[in-house]
């Protein structure tokens, strides 16, 4: 296969979906609709750290109290609700039908440079796709950068194994149980290490030559769920902050179209998580049961996303 990435491309959400579940990768310049999220975004950073400029932070605080301070900045961001306002105005900018168009809630994304915290609430991801993690083979993710990105501070793809399988850990993973288990966990006092059984690959993968889209800020990178990435080794001495959701389009949820699933073993779904783009209605059961695999009704194991 090729891989290409589309830059600014000015296809039809339809065509890019299409793009995308064949393991193509989107890049966009800077938006307005994506400007507004971002300058909501570096407002909500610059007030925690108050007197400390957030890209260098880390120099100046105790890697305790930077982490509970990412503890309640995160969630407040993700939860939100102008968050969601500003997103679902950046999937019509795009070109998305939000009748049709599901969203999960945006996460804010930090990488501390030189090792300072990479672990539970700025987790440094090792590689691996999200269909690791329950996503659904249709699920598309949005990335943006909220302050310059860097080669050194960015994400990574690893294209080639878009049509190689990995071996790797995903069959002990289950949807529910981790929210069970470790959604209530205080990740931010997960500071020296980080214990939870997050799926990864069980042999050596070859993560060079490996691809880093870097846009400026206001722009976005859009990939398949099932693309392998990575967190890059931060050596920027800044900290990097970013904005990433998902989206399902309810044509693809109903066709079950989306990209081959060459390695994933997880249960559950991440489905009941997707709000419609309109009214932030859920996808209805009988759709999402296309996914599940009746683990979320084990035992005592009743999942309910958490409320928007
Ligand atoms: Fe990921």
């Amino acid at each position: 296969m090729n891989n290409t990435v589309y830059y600014d491309s000015g296809a039809s959400d339809e065509v890019r979906r299409q793009h995308l579940y064949d393991g193509q990768l989107f890049v966009y310049s800077p938006r307005r609709s994506i400007l507004e999220f971002v300058d909501f975004a570096r407002g909500m950073i610059e007030d925690a750290f108050g007197d400390f400029d957030p890209r260098i932070a880390q120099d100046g605080m105790d890697v305790e109290s930077y982490a509970e301070l990412l503890g309640k900045l995160k969630p407040a961001f993700i939860h939100h609700p102008e968050s969601k306002r500003y997103l679902t105005a950046i999937l019509e900018d795009f070109g998305c039908d939000l009748e049709k168009t599901y969203f999960d809630v945006p996460r804010m994304r930090s990488s501390t440079s030189s090792n300072y915290l990479t672990t539970g609430i700025a987790y440094a991801w090792h590689a691996h796709r999200d269909t690791w993690y329950s996503a659904p083979p249709c699920q598309l993710n949005w990335w943006l950068p909220i302050y310059e990105l860097h080669s050194d501070n960015a994400m990574a793809f690893h294209p080639r194994y878009w049509s190689e399988p990995v071996k790797n850990s995903s069959v002990g993973y289950n949807y529910y149980t981790w929210n069970k288990l470790h959604r209530g966990e205080n990740v931010a006092k997960l500071v020296k290490e980080d214990p939870r059984p997050l799926p990864r690959a069980t042999e050596p993968m070859q993560l060079d030559p490996q691809t880093r889209l870097i846009c400026p800020v206001g722009g976005l990178v859009l990939f398949s769920a099932a693309q392998m990435h990575s967190s890059v080794p931060n050596t920027s001495g800044v900290t990097r902050f970013s904005i990433d959701f998902r989206t399902v389009h309810l044509d693809d949820v109903v066709e079950r179209n989306g990209a081959p699933n060459l390695d994933a073993a997880c249960t559950g779904t991440v489905m009941r998580d997707f709000m419609r783009g309109t009214d932030f209605e859920r996808l209805p059961e009988d759709l999402v049961a296309l996914y599940d695999d009746g683990t979320a009704t084990q035992g005592e194991l009743i999942y309910m996303p958490k409320s928007a």
